[in-house]
């Protein structure tokens, strides 16, 4: 059923930029006017909707931007939107601009403040999944998760030449407060010999006996990946509790930080993006609310914003596999 009453609709980039952000506003901004609808763009997220940060964007303000990492729009991580007070401000700025419907682009953050949001006010709003921890339900990959994971794999390879020429062991830092996707795929890339990522407990005992037992076997450099939210700690608490029991190679820290979420996108992201940014229009225009849009298997796919949450997601166990059996 098509909107017939949507003239005017807003996007915007919230919590953690994620490389393909752009595309994804571009994508948006192009279908929109496409559509014969007015566009406009909210600076930094939900702060900017608090705060009236808005302006219109025309086809040309969206031109030649597909290859820039970070986010035209600005992006902020939003305190104030978590309160009710927070939010009846931005609801009454989306009033008096005459904004009928949102697109955010963001991770599980937005979405939350997403499903509140449309709950205590009726606004169509339709949601982009743009993160690098592709920590969400609802799509096989986030935008941004490629070009992070090959950022990561580029950087871990070029550690490696040095572990390798000095017998080092490294424990390189990637991305994932709460999620190990980066850690499992960039581990599984660089051949690293343990990943530890959030979602499985970590054992120093059993880390140690790897190592040493890989030790005995080639006699030469590790690397051990480490998600920034194991529970065990970050790379520096997880290496200094290993050095204490385990000398045999001199230990070496990396994190790589956030040099992974920068960066021109992959073709990949810059595709996703661009049919995720169309596709969350045109369900704009047919009606559709209170759901991200994701692509699951070649296919597109709507998932209400309280499912999108990352509780709903399971790591695949044949990529922990890879990493036991592939050492
Ligand atoms: O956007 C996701 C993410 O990059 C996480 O991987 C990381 O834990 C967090 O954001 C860092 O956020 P900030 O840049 O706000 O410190």
């Amino acid at each position: 059923m098509i909107n017939s009453q949507l003239k005017k609709i807003a996007v915007f980039t919230s919590g953690g930029d994620s490389p393909g952000m752009n595309a994804c506003i571009r994508a948006v901004v192009r279908t929109a006017i496409y559509n014969d609808l007015d566009v406009w763009g909210i600076e930094q997220g939900y702060k900017g909707m608090i705060e009236g940060n808005f302006r219109q964007l025309k086809s040309s303000s969206v031109g030649n931007i597909m290859q820039k990492g970070g986010t035209i729009l600005h992006s902020a991580r939003c305190q104030e939107f978590r309160t009710k007070e927070g939010r009846k401000k931005a609801y009454d700025n989306l009033i008096k601009m005459g904004i009928q419907g949102l697109i955010a682009i963001g991770g599980d953050g937005t979405f939350k403040g997403a499903e509140i949001f449309t709950k205590e006010y009726n606004i169509p709003f339709i949601g982009c999944p743009g993160t690098i921890d592709n920590d969400l339900y609802g799509t096989d990959f986030t935008i941004g998760y490629d070009t992070a994971i090959n950022t990561a794999m580029r950087a871990i390879d070029n550690i490696k030449d040095t572990a390798q020429a000095h017998n080092r062991l490294f424990f390189i830092e990637v991305m994932g407060r709460d999620a190990g996707f980066i850690a499992l795929r960039s581990g599984i890339a660089t051949g690293a010999e343990a990943v530890l990522i959030p979602e499985k407990k970590t054992n120093i005992e059993a880390l140690i006996s790897t190592l040493e037992r890989l030790h005995k076997l080639k006699n030469s450099s590790s690397i051990v990946i480490v998600a920034e939210g194991d529970d065990e700690g970050g790379a520096f608490e997880i290496a200094r509790k290993v050095g204490e029991k385990f000398k045999e190679h001199e230990i070496k820290v990396s994190v790589l930080g956030h040099i992974q979420r920068g960066g021109s996108p992959s073709c990949m992201d810059r595709v996703l993006a661009s049919k995720l940014g169309l596709e969350a229009t045109k369900a704009l225009i047919t009606g559709k609310r209170g759901k991200m849009v994701g692509q699951v298997n070649s296919k597109i796919v709507f998932t209400d914003f309280q499912r999108t949450t990352k509780h709903n997601l399971t790591i695949n166990p044949s990529l922990l596999e890879m990493i036991e059996v592939l050492v």
